[in-house]
């Protein structure tokens, strides 16, 4: 395959031929990890060479990286795009260098035709689902509820506080008393929990924890247990990604419930580009994957053992 777009398409590319670019967001969660692991296998697998840029969290980074694809002539690339805005001129130039891009697992605020498709889940859905769970478990019992964000201005952080808020509408025994930012980490997400327990009479006045995703939950659970709190009982926990280590927690009644999110976007997305590039089959403009609740009632230990082996 040549290194311009226009040589490999209509049945002259083969997987193996590919150079792809993928500028990752960087480490921040066991759920990201895995998105990871899982590309770089089905890169692997496909014969693709992987270019791969770890952004350590920064859009700068990310931009840099994407320059560094584009001057290298990639035939695609793959974007985890930290936060939803400011993509537009450097989506333009891969645009006018005639680069598919394929944003993986966060949406952006450009238009449509910078991109080739966005493989995500249902964000705002993702914080609907985590929403009504808990408006099911309290069943009209007053219920102060902290909220534990992801990365400022990116898609999940504002989409799923979106789906979660809209889910309490309505049900005012449910009331979100504190809500801040974790960056989507555990350090951070037992940082501010802390913080929430100590403003929150040492967490007595605290019902419930809603996480943007489990490692800021994990973090969370670890803060409640040392401030003499049992979490899963005293505090309700309920987070988003479904990666193992929350499945533990479940396992041990210190997490309730979770909403799965698959760390394999990579997959989906090589398919898409594979079509194109074979004979200009446009995908649709979002390939969305599933977005599943565990509870406590799925046998927490038996997905934890399963879960493991799968890239995480
Ligand atoms: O964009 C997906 C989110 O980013 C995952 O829920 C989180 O764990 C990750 O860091």
């Amino acid at each position: 395959c040549a290194t311009i777009l226009a040589a490999c398409m209509f049945g002259s590319a083969s997987a193996a031929d590919l150079t792809i670019g993928f500028s990752q967001i960087g480490s921040e969660s066991g759920w990201r990890a895995a998105e990871t692991t899982l590309t770089k296998q089905q890169a692997e697998k496909r014969g693709i060479d992987l270019k791969f840029a770890d952004a350590q969290q920064k859009q700068e980074n990310q931009i840099k990286a994407l320059r560094s694809f584009i001057a290298q002539g990639v035939d695609a690339i793959l974007i985890a795009p930290v936060v939803a805005t400011g993509w537009d001129e450097v989506l333009t130039e891969a645009k006018d260098a005639e680069i598919p891009v394929i944003l993986l697992d966060r949406t952006v605020d450009s238009k449509d035709d910078l991109y080739l498709t966005a493989v995500t889940s249902d964000l705002v859905h993702e914080g609907n689902v985590a929403g009504k769970w808990l408006v099911d478990t309290t069943a009209g019992k007053p219920c102060n509820v902290v909220e534990l964000q992801g990365t400022t201005g990116s898609s999940p952080a504002i989409d799923r506080k979106k789906g979660f808020e809209e889910a309490l509408k309505g049900h005012d025994n449910l009331k979100i008393v504190r809500s801040q930012t974790g960056d989507f980490t555990r350090t951070k997400g037992k940082e501010v929990m802390e913080s929430f327990l100590k403003a929150e009479d040492g967490g007595k006045n605290i019902c419930a924890l809603y996480a943007h995703n489990d490692d800021m939950a994990v973090g969370a659970i670890q803060a409640i247990k040392e401030a003499g709190l049992k979490p899963g009982k005293d505090i309700l926990v309920v987070s988003i990604d479904a990666v193992p280590d929350i499945f533990q927690a479940m396992a041990a009644g210190e997490a309730n419930a979770t909403v799965e999110l698959t760390p394999n976007m990579a997959g989906p997305a090589l398919d898409a580009l594979d079509a194109f590039l074979k004979d200009g089959t446009k995908p649709a403009k979002w390939i969305q994957t599933e977005s599943k609740l565990y509870t406590q009632a799925d046998d927490p230990q038996k997905i934890y053992e399963e879960k493991k082996g799968l890239g995480y």
